[in-house]
């Protein structure tokens, strides 16, 4: 009955009776936080992909070695989602009570999986997807419709994996088994052999180690637990025992070689990871709530911006109560430069306006070439983690009395 065009991402499609998106599920879509610099989902982000590219290159030359995928459709259709990845028929991950659908044969993609297909078809052998996903879930401190992927795959030749072969050795080990003694087994896959799966699970781990040292540190303790993908096998999740507990921090291992194959690769093995961004970055960054990732509030979102994605950050937890804000302008005195007195007047409104003051920001300079004068303006956020300020209340507790202390003292600064 729903009759209207659904369009998402420069893309047309037409709803059914399964369309089942919800009005604030649709609001989400529009926000693209990942793509927002002062939040920390984004400052992640940059981490694991300068980690990436700075690690690894192309052979014989210094490009990154793998392509960023960061703007794929994000409705999909259930091919890519579920078929193409193997998922069962009757699995519950398609019920309409887990997925957000668009019609029969389109939903929001329930993970990066959804891309694995479609890329490895392009012809990629080695790409990170990131971006947000959609799921029909509980909603709590740790749960929200949509969180955030970064998704790796690499593909790998014979020759890549096992070395170049050279005539001494005959035995040279190879991608495939050759049967009657190809089965599968915990270890491996019926058409693998044993040698190219012990050296992709080498590589995988390996780099899946080495980017969780680069996040909690090289003293974290790590363990691997078998896990189980209808789209990997073996599978493993990788948990790192941080802040007194075990975190599972993402899930692996070696591509079915039916997706490859339905792609269109057929000489070669490949090992995909998939890493959710929110869980890492609340504890990476102390961030007690999920939601928190959405909030427009400056006084969370300024503890992120303009940071190195390799800095420590810890959130602060901000008040509950509402921001004032004042501007406050002035001319500089004759002769200084812009930057002179910046980091003084940051001082004297953060010594003055002590706790109530929760954010100090330049925001404005403009200078007067004729008369030779200059001035700036400044912007102060002021919040309470007591009570609600008014303007109007003329305590020295309130940020009305606070703005006349500051304006005198910025007098005599300014002299
Ligand atoms: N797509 C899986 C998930 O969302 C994670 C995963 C990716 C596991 C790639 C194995 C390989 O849980």
């Amino acid at each position: 009955e729903k009759k209207e065009i659904f369009e998402l991402d420069g893309r047309q499609y037409t709803p059914d009776a399964l369309y089942n998106l919800s009005p604030a599920v649709r609001r989400l879509l529009d926000r693209r936080i990942l793509q927002e610099t002062s939040n920390p989902l984004n400052l992640l982000k940059r981490r694991v992909v300068d980690y990436v590219h700075q690690t690894y290159r192309k052979p014989g030359n210094r490009s990154p070695l793998f392509t960023i995928c960061e703007s794929e459709p994000r409705v999909v259709t259930t091919y890519q989602n579920f078929d193409s990845l193997l998922t069962p028929e009757d699995h519950v991950s398609r019920r309409p009570s887990d997925t957000y659908y668009v019609n029969r044969e389109h939903c929001l993609r329930a993970h990066t999986s959804a891309h694995q297909h479609t890329l490895m078809k392009q012809g990629l052998d080695a790409f990170l997807v990131i971006g947000d996903v959609y799921r029909r879930d509980e909603v709590d401190r740790t749960h929200y419709p949509c969180f955030h992927q970064i998704e790796g795959v690499r593909l790998y030749t014979r020759d890549e994996l096992l070395g170049k072969k050279s005539d001494a050795s005959e035995n040279a080990a190879e991608l495939f088994t050759v049967p009657p003694d190809a089965s599968r087994v915990p270890e491996k896959q019926e058409s693998h052999s044993i040698d190219a799966v012990k050296a992709s699970e080498i590589q995988l781990k390996q780099f899946l180690e080495s980017l969780c040292d680069e996040l909690f540190g090289k003293d974290a303790e790590k363990r691997w637990v078998d896990a189980y993908f209808p789209f990997t096998h073996p599978s493993w999740e990788l948990e790192v025992f941080y802040n007194g507990q075990w975190l599972e921090v993402l899930g692996c291992g070696i591509m079915e070689q039916k997706l490859l194959e339905s792609a269109g690769v057929t000489d070669k093995i490949g090992w995909a990871f998939g890493i959710g961004l929110e869980r890492i970055a609340m504890v990476l960054y102390g961030i007690p709530d999920i939601r928190l990732f959405w909030s427009k509030d400056t006084g969370f979102l300024s503890q992120f911006a303009g940071k190195q994605p390799g800095e420590d950050v810890k959130y602060k937890q901000i008040s509950a109560h509402p921001q004032v804000i004042f501007d406050i302008s002035f001319f500089l005195p004759d002769s200084t430069e812009f930057n002179d007195m910046t980091s003084d007047v940051y001082d004297t409104i953060r010594t003055i306006g002590g706790e109530l003051v929760e954010q100090v920001k330049l925001t404005d300079e403009f200078e007067n070439k004729k008369k030779a004068k200059k001035s700036q303006t400044y912007r102060i956020v002021y919040r309470s983690h007591e009570k609600a300020l008014t303007k109007e209340e003329k305590s020295i507790a309130h940020p009305y009395a606070a703005q006349s202390i500051i304006i005198c003292h910025l007098h005599i600064l300014l002299s």
